[in-house]
C-alpha cells in the first residue's frame, strides 16, 4: 500500500518558513511584500481560488490587493490596470486569474505583466528562463509544487524516469522543462505524453515518477503503473459521488484505489498538490519582493 503524500502538511511547513521570513523582512525594511490578484468576471471556481489566494497572503503577512472586475471589462481597461500595477512600488507580484472572458486576449495580458512581477511564471521571459535553467525567474506555481512534493519522496532524482501525462502550458510543459534541468531538485530523464499517444500506458508503465495532469478522471488505472512508482495527481474533477448520487465529490486524474495498491507513494485529491500551488505563489511573491528590493 502506498504512502499517502500529505500536501497539506508540507504546505503548512513551507508557509511557516515564509511567514517567519516575511516578518523578519518587515522588521528590517519596514515594508511587506504585496500581491495583486486580478479577477475578471464571476467564474465560481476562479472566485474560490482568488479568495484562497487572499487568505494565503493573510496567513503569512503578505499584503493582498484584490481587483474584482466585471465580466464586460475591456481589454484596454485591463491593460491599463496592469500598467498601473507594474508601476506600483508596493505591488511585488501580479496574478491575473485565468481563464479570462473570451473577448480578452490572454497572451496580450500575460505579455503586459512586468516579468519581474510575474509570480505566476507565465510571461514568455520566465517561460524561456525555465527552459534555459536560469534560476533568476519565477517557476509556475503548480509544477513548482509538484517538484517540491517529488523531492520530499525521492531522495536522489538523478537519472530517474519522470513521465508527465499532459502538455498544458500551466503544468505539463513547464514541469517537463523544470525536471530535466541539471540541478539537485531535478536531473530526471523526462517523457511527455498526451492525447495523441496511441497507448499512454506504454509510457506510464516506464515511470519511476508519474505526474498526471490530463484533466480527466481515471486517465491512469492500476495496471498502467510500475510497482513502487511515485505518483503525483494534478487533476481536480468534480464528479457524482458513487456513495450518494445526489452529491458530488472531487477526484483527480488517477484512479486512487487501484493505483495506491501499486505505487510506493501517491498524492490524494484533495489534499495533495492543491495546497502547494498557493504556497508556491506566496514563495514567488516573497522572492519578487527580495529581488525588487535588492535583498
Ligand atoms: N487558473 C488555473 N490555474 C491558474 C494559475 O496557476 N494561475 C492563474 N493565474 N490562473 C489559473
Amino acid at each position: 500500500m502506498a504512502v499517502i503524500i500529505d500536501g497539506k502538511a508540507v504546505a503548512a511547513e513551507l508557509r511557516d518558513d515564509i511567514r517567519k521570513e516575511v516578518f523578519a523582512l518587515r522588521e528590517k525594511t519596514g515594508k511587506a511584500p504585496g500581491l495583486a490578484v486580478v479577477l475578471v468576471g464571476e467564474n465560481p471556481a476562479s472566485q474560490v481560488y482568488v479568495r484562497m489566494k487572499g487568505k494565503g497572503c493573510e496567513e503569512v503577512g503578505i499584503a493582498s490587493y484584490q481587483h474584482l472586475l466585471h465580466a464586460e471589462t475591456s481589454q484596454e481597461a485591463l491593460l491599463s490596470l496592469i500598467n498601473k500595477l507594474n508601476a506600483a512600488p508596493d505591488v511585488n507580484g501580479i496574478l491575473v486569474q485565468l481563464p479570462l472572458p473570451a473577448h480578452i486576449n490572454e497572451s496580450a495580458i500575460i505579455n503586459a505583466i512586468n516579468p519581474r512581477k510575474d509570480v505566476d511564471g507565465f510571461h514568455p521571459v520566465n517561460v524561456g528562463k525555465v527552459v534555459i535553467g536560469d534560476e533568476d525567474c519565477f517557476s509556475p506555481c503548480t509544477p513548482y509544487g509538484c517538484q517540491v512534493l517529488i523531492n520530499r519522496h525521492v531522495k536522489d532524482l538523478k537519472g530517474k524516469h519522470l513521465v508527465v501525462v499532459g502538455r498544458s502550458n500551466i503544468v505539463g510543459k513547464p514541469l517537463a522543462n523544470m525536471m530535466v534541468q541539471k540541478n539537485k531538485m531535478a536531473n530526471c530523464v523526462v517523457t511527455v505524453c498526451h492525447t495523441a499517444a496511441p497507448d499512454i500506458a506504454y509510457y506510464t508503465r516506464q515511470a519511476d515518477v508519474l505526474v498526471v495532469a490530463a484533466g480527466r478522471p481515471d486517465t491512469v488505472r492500476g495496471d498502467m503503473v510500475k510497482e513502487g512508482a511515485v505518483v503525483i495527481d494534478v487533476g481536480v474533477n468534480r464528479v457524482a459521488d458513487p456513495a450518494d448520487p445526489s452529491k458530488t465529490k472531487l477526484v483527480g486524474d488517477v484512479n486512487f484505489d487501484e493505483v495506491s495498491k501499486v505505487a510506493s507513494a501517491i498524492t490524494p485529491v484533495p489534499g495533495g498538490v492543491g495546497p502547494l500551488t498557493i504556497t508556491m505563489l506566496l514563495a514567488n511573491t516573497l522572492k519578487a519582493f527580495k529581488l525588487q528590493n535588492g535583498l
